[in-house]
């Protein structure tokens, strides 16, 4: 289906075939999943080329589908191995993906005949709507996610250091069976949870202070991303006041996902609602992002987006509020797209805890 959707778009866009290096769309297209280097030729007319070195071999075997394997022995480069194959079809243009500037360049000098033409959003089409199998996987992801979250917010006391919550979020997952974390898990407390993207330090947690866990899991190659924040103690007046707009934002904005919306409209419903509460200027980044292979795809939440939300999305919805220097807060769910509304992925309460 992915190799059959490909093809569509590269007919449209006169290309005759597409030669991939970013290993997610590697792993996409013929499901292996390399943890060094490996490409993919998928001709318009013709059965996919997975590229992969000597040491993956077996496991390039056991994993990849639909595909023919070349290996790239350890005295050859990749280049010339397609360019051995490259021959036989002739492309007269080629589409690429997201490639380092140093590797085009050297498809440039070796293909001299050959017309490139880097379309990463034509693969973004096709990642964009997850099927079944991947919507299965980010399912599975986020309920990972959810204990790593669990733990987390159990584990959140004054003495505690923000990186042994972001150590036992993520052993809490591991052991539940994820392949690891989605992304460098952040535990901001105090004044650090004003840094929207604030890691996590040796800080120790102190009475009073608002806390942030931001967590994800991956499960066979998908990620999910979850959001809470909490508060040692008891919350201020104006600490509960942006905890209750920023929360309110969020389930305007889930209510408002559904196929056929516009991402700037959902950004704009959160945004709304932050407004009201008067700290619309505090609300310093974009509503949420896409999910899949990688933690950030398309579509993007955002005032400038021109995405429409289709059936198939698994996107995030995650407002916050950050008062510099002093305190942050932001809640983040995993949702999926459908055709009349979402459904969160991610579903631990979101109530002030
Ligand atoms: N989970 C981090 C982010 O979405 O920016
Ligand atoms: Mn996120």
């Amino acid at each position: 289906m992915r190799i059959k959707a490909l093809k569509k778009e590269l007919a449209s866009s006169n290309l005759d075939g597409y030669l991939s290096t970013n290993l997610k769309n590697v792993y996409y297209f013929t499901g292996f999943s390399s943890l060094a280097e490996a490409e993919t030729l998928i001709p318009l007319d013709g059965d996919p080329i997975l590229f992969i070195r000597e040491l993956e071999l077996e496991n390039a075997e056991a994993s990849s589908k639909n595909c023919i394997i070349e290996v790239v022995k350890k005295d050859e480069t990749a280049i010339k191995k397609i360019a051995s194959v490259v021959k036989n079809f002739k492309p007269k243009r080629l589409g690429l993906d997201d490639l380092p500037a140093s590797t085009y360049l050297k498809l440039v000098e070796r293909f001299r005949s050959i017309e490139f033409k880097v379309d990463m959003d034509l693969v973004w089409k096709l990642r964009i709507i997850k099927d079944d199998e991947e919507v299965r996987y980010i399912r599975k992801a986020a309920k990972l996610a959810d204990a790593g979250m669990k733990t987390a917010l159990a584990m959140i006391k004054a003495g505690v250091r923000e990186y042994q919550v972001a150590a036992e979020a993520e052993y809490a997952m591991r052991v539940a069976g994820s392949e690891g974390v989605a992304f460098d898990t952040l535990v901001a407390s105090g004044p650090r949870s004003s840094l929207p993207h604030g890691v996590c330090s040796d800080r120790k947690i102190k009475e009073g202070d608002v806390v942030f866990v931001d967590v994800g899991a991956t499960f066979n190659g998908y990620r999910s991303d979850i959001t809470r924040t909490t508060i040692v103690g008891k919350p201020t007046r104006q600490q509960a006041k942006v905890y209750n707009a920023v929360l309110e934002a969020q389930e305007e904005a889930v209510k408002a996902i559904r196929a056929s919306v516009s991402a700037r409209e959902v950004d704009e419903v959160a945004r709304r609602v932050i407004k009201e509460s008067g700290y619309e200027n505090r609300f310093i980044h974009s509503l949420g992002h896409g999910v899949g292979l990688d933690v950030h795809e398309p579509p993007k939440l955002s005032p400038n987006s021109k995405d429409i939300l289709k059936t198939g999305n698994v996107i995030t919805t995650e407002p916050g509020v950050y008062i510099p220097h002093k305190w942050g807060i932001r809640i983040e769910d995993t949702v999926l797209v459908l055709k009349k509304n979402a459904e969160r992925l991610t579903k631990t309460p979101r109530e002030f805890v």
